[in-house]
C-alpha cells in the first residue's frame, strides 16, 4: 500500500495491511511526535489547511475515543464524534451508505465495530483512509502502541531512535483468550520476526486462518499458561470477556480461572520481561493486581502511547512520508 497513491485510498483495517519498512518509519515518526508533545512545542500538520477526523463507535471506548479526539486536536485538526445510538447507523442505514456520505465531508475516518466485514464494507465505499479501532477480529492501532512501548523500553538505539531489529527471535506470551488482540499479535509477529507463545482455554483459540497466517513458526500453542510465559520476553493478556460477547460471561469466567497473569506466572518469564494489557483491566481475572500495578507493568505507557502511534498513523495515511 502507497499513501502516495493518488489512485489508492491507503486504509488500516488490520496490522498485515502495512510492511516492516513502514511500521520502522511510523516507529520513528511516533517517538518525533511524542518528544514534541512532551516538550510542549506545537507541531500542527493538520491546521491549514483543516482535517477533519470522524469516529465511529458501535462499542464503549475510553482510550480510543480520547487518544484518537485529543490527538486530532493537538496536530490542529477537528474531529466528529458518531455513535450508533444517535446516528443513523442504529436505524439501519446501509453501511456503504454512510460510508458514502460520512467520507465527502471529512479527511479520515476511525470505526470501532462488530465484525471486521462492516469495516471491509465501509471502506470499499469510502473516499478517504480509514483506521479500524476495534473490531471483533482485529485491534490493530493498540498493537501498534503495544509495539512502540516495546521498543521505548527495550529497543532504543543511542541516538533515541526505535530499533526494530531488537524484535528480532524475541517471545511474546499471550494468555487468555484467542480474542481481537491475539489474533492481531499473531500478525504482528510474522510480519516483524517475533514468536507469539499462545495459551488460550480450549473453545476458545486463536485463529491463524482470519489473521491469514502463513508462516506457522510465528506462533506456538501451549495448553499450560505457566509453560507459555517460560523465557517470554513480554507476557500480556485481556478480558475474559470482550464486547459483544457479554452472554458468555459466566462460562468464560468458568473456564478462564487457570489464565489469571500472577507473579508465579511472571517469575517463569525473562527476569526482565515487561507486562502489558490493553485495558481495561479486571484485577483479580485475567492479571493480579500485584503483576499490573508492579515494577514490570507497563500498562500506562502503553495507554498513553495510543496517542502519539495514532498521531503518526493519522499523519502518514493523510500526508504519506514525511521527513
Ligand atoms: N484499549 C482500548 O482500546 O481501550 P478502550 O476500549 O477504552 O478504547
Ligand atoms: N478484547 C477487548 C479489547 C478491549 C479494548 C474487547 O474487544 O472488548
Amino acid at each position: 500500500m502507497s499513501a502516495a497513491t493518488a489512485m489508492t485510498i491507503p486504509h488500516y483495517l488490520q496490522f498485515k495491511d502495512l510492511d516492516a519498512a513502514t511500521y520502522a518509519y511510523l516507529f520513528e515518526r511516533a517517538a518525533f511526535i511524542k518528544r514534541k508533545f512532551k516538550a510542549v512545542e506545537k507541531y500542527q500538520p493538520f491546521a491549514d489547511p483543516d482535517r477533519t477526523l470522524a469516529m465511529i463507535f458501535e462499542k464503549a471506548s475510553t482510550r480510543t475515543r480520547v487518544s484518537f479526539e485529543a490527538g486530532m486536536y493537538q496536530m490542529g485538526g477537528s474531529v466528529v464524534h458518531l455513535t450508533t445510538g444517535d446516528s443513523q447507523l442504529g436505524r439501519a442505514e446501509p453501511i456503504e451508505d454512510s460510508a458514502r456520505v460520512i467520507s465527502r465531508m471529512v479527511d479520515i475516518v476511525m470505526i470501532r465495530t462488530f465484525e471486521q466485514s462492516k469495516i471491509e464494507a465501509f471502506a470499499a465505499h469510502s473516499r478517504v483512509p480509514v483506521i479500524n479501532g476495534l473490531t471483533n477480529e482485529f485491534h490493530p492501532c493498540q498493537i501498534l502502541a503495544d509495539i512502540f512501548t516495546y521498543l521505548e523500553r527495550r529497543g532504543t538505539d543511542p541516538q533515541g531512535k526505535p530499533d526494530m531489529a531488537c524484535l528480532q527471535g524475541k517471545v511474546v506470551a499471550w494468555v487468555g483468550d484467542g480474542n481481537n488482540m491475539a489474533n492481531t499479535w499473531l500478525q504482528a509477529a510474522e510480519l516483524l520476526g517475533f514468536t507469539v507463545h499462545v495459551s488460550t482455554p480450549s473453545g476458545y483459540e486463536v485463529d491463524p486462518v482470519l489473521a491469514g497466517i502463513r508462516n506457522p513458526d510465528c506462533y506456538k500453542v501451549f495448553k499450560d499458561p505457566r509453560e507459555a510465559c517460560a523465557g517470554a520476553h513480554l507476557v500480556t493478556t485481556d478480558v475474559w470477556t470482550s464486547m459483544g460477547f457479554e452472554a458468555e460471561n459466566e462460562v468464560r469466567r468458568a473456564a478462564f480461572k487457570r489464565w489469571c497473569v500472577d507473579e508465579d506466572m511472571m517469575r517463569t518469564a525473562q527476569p526482565d520481561a515487561l507486562f502489558m494489557h490493553c485495558l481495561p483491566a479486571h484485577r483479580g481475572e485475567e492479571v493480579s493486581a500485584e503483576v499490573i500495578d508492579g515494577p514490570q507493568s507497563v500498562v500506562w505507557d502503553e495507554a498513553e502511547n495510543r496517542m502519539h502511534v495514532q498521531k503518526a498513523l493519522m499523519e502518514y495515511l493523510l500526508l504519506g512520508r514525511l521527513g
